[in-house]
C-alpha cells in the first residue's frame, strides 16, 4: 500500500469522522456574526480552539480540515494547531481552493478557482503539517435549467487537476463536488443532478489518470431542496443517495465522507444513520463517515457566543452532538 492510500484509509476508523473547520476568513466572519460574535484573527483562533482543543475530541475525529490562517495559529496547548492535532492522532488537512468565481459561459453559475500557483502552496502546506487537502466545487440546481453540463464539466475538470497536483505533492485529495441544498427541487431532481455530477467526476478523473485508491469523495446527500415544504424521511434520503453512489462511485476509492450542507444537526445525524444502515444492506464497497461543519458546530456556537465563561458549556454541547454523529456513522 502506498503512503497516500494508507493516509486516505486512516481517515476511516470506525466511530470517527472529520470536522470541517475550514471556513475562509470571509465565511468565518459571517458565521460568527450570525451568532452575535465580532471577529478578529484572535477571535477566529478562539473559535477554532473551542472545537479543536476540546478534551476527548480525538475519540471521535480522525481528521480536521483547516483553513490556512489556522495552520499558523496556536492551540491552547501552545502547539501550532496542525502539531497539536497530530500529537493527538488527528490528521490535519487543509482547504486549498480559492473559493468561487462566476462561470463566464453561464452567468448564474459558479466555478472554483485556485489552480494558479497551487503546487507552490501545496509545498508550504505540507511543510506546515497538512497530510490531506480539500477542494470544493458548487453545483447549483434551479428547476430543470441549472446546472448546465458545461458548469458541471468545468468544475469536475478543475477537481481532477487539483487531485493530480495534490497526489504529485504526496498528499491525499478530498474531492468535494457539492450539489447545493438550496432551491425548490424534488429529491428526484437532486438525485439526477448528483448522478450527472459524480458520473462526470469519475470519468474525468480517469482521463487525468488520478490514482483512485488515494482519493476521498466528499458529497452531499440526495435531498429535496431547502425551499420546498416537503421533508424527506431519512430512509428516502438513504435510498436515493446510495442508489446514486452505487451507480457512479468506483469501488477502489478510499472512502466517502458527507457534508451537512445546511441541514439542521438532527436531520444531518438521522440521515447519516439511515445512510450507514442502507450502505450495509446494499453491501456498499467503501467506508462512509461524516465531514460536517455546520451540523457539528451550530449548537455549540449558540452557547459559546464568543465568551470565555461559556467554553465549557459549549464544549459539552459539541461533545454531545459529536457522539450522536459518530454513532450515526457506526455500523
Ligand atoms: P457543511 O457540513 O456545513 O456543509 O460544511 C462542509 C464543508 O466542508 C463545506 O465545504
Amino acid at each position: 500500500m502506498t503512503d497516500l492510500v494508507a493516509i486516505a484509509r486512516s481517515l476511516f476508523v470506525s466511530g470517527k469522522g472529520l470536522l470541517a473547520a475550514d471556513e475562509s476568513v470571509h465565511t468565518a466572519t459571517k458565521r460568527l456574526a450570525s451568532y452575535g460574535i465580532d471577529t478578529s484573527e484572535e477571535m477566529r483562533r478562539q473559535y477554532r480552539d473551542l472545537f479543536l482543543s476540546m478534551p476527548h475530541v480525538e475519540d471521535y475525529l480522525s481528521g480536521v480540515i483547516l483553513f490556512e490562517e489556522t495552520l499558523k495559529q496556536k492551540a491552547s496547548d501552545k502547539k501550532l494547531f496542525p502539531n497539536s492535532l497530530s500529537a493527538r492522532g488527528i490528521a490535519p488537512g487543509i482547504k486549498v481552493d480559492g473559493g468561487t468565481e462566476p462561470f463566464p459561459e453561464s452567468s448564474d453559475e459558479f466555478i472554483t478557482k485556485g489552480l494558479l500557483g497551487l503546487s507552490d502552496r501545496l509545498a508550504v502546506f505540507k511543510k506546515q503539517g497538512a497530510v490531506f487537502t480539500k477542494w470544493r466545487g458548487v453545483i447549483k440546481i434551479e428547476g430543470d435549467i441549472l446546472p448546465s453540463s458545461q458548469a458541471i464539466h468545468e468544475n469536475m475538470k478543475r477537481l481532477a487537476n487539483y487531485a493530480k497536483e495534490v497526489q504529485t505533492a504526496g498528499m491525499v485529495p478530498i474531492l468535494e463536488p457539492e450539489v447545493l441544498l438550496q432551491g425548490n427541487h424534488s429529491i428526484i431532481r437532486a438525485k439526477a443532478v448528483l448522478q450527472e455530477t459524480l458520473g462526470t467526476l469519475f470519468s474525468v478523473l480517469e482521463e487525468y489518470s488520478v490514482d483512485r485508491a488515494g482519493v476521498v469523495l466528499k458529497t452531499a446527500m440526495a435531498l429535496t431542496g431547502s425551499d420546498s415544504s416537503k421533508k424527506d424521511t431519512p430512509e428516502e434520503v438513504a435510498e436515493a443517495t446510495l442508489e446514486v453512489l452505487m451507480e457512479t462511485v468506483p469501488r477502489q476509492i478510499a472512502g466517502i465522507v458527507f457534508l451537512s450542507g445546511g441541514q439542521d444537526p438532527d436531520e444531518a445525524t438521522d440521515n447519516l444513520a439511515a445512510i450507514t444502515k442502507r450502505a450495509k444492506d446494499v453491501s456498499a464497497p467503501w467506508p462512509l463517515t461524516f465531514s460536517y461543519a455546520r451540523a457539528l458546530q451550530k449548537e455549540a456556537l449558540e452557547v459559546w457566543k464568543g465568551k470565555p465563561e461559556n467554553i465549557e458549556a459549549a464544549r459539552a454541547v459539541f461533545l454531545e452532538r459529536l457522539k450522536k454523529v459518530s454513532a450515526a456513522a457506526t455500523l
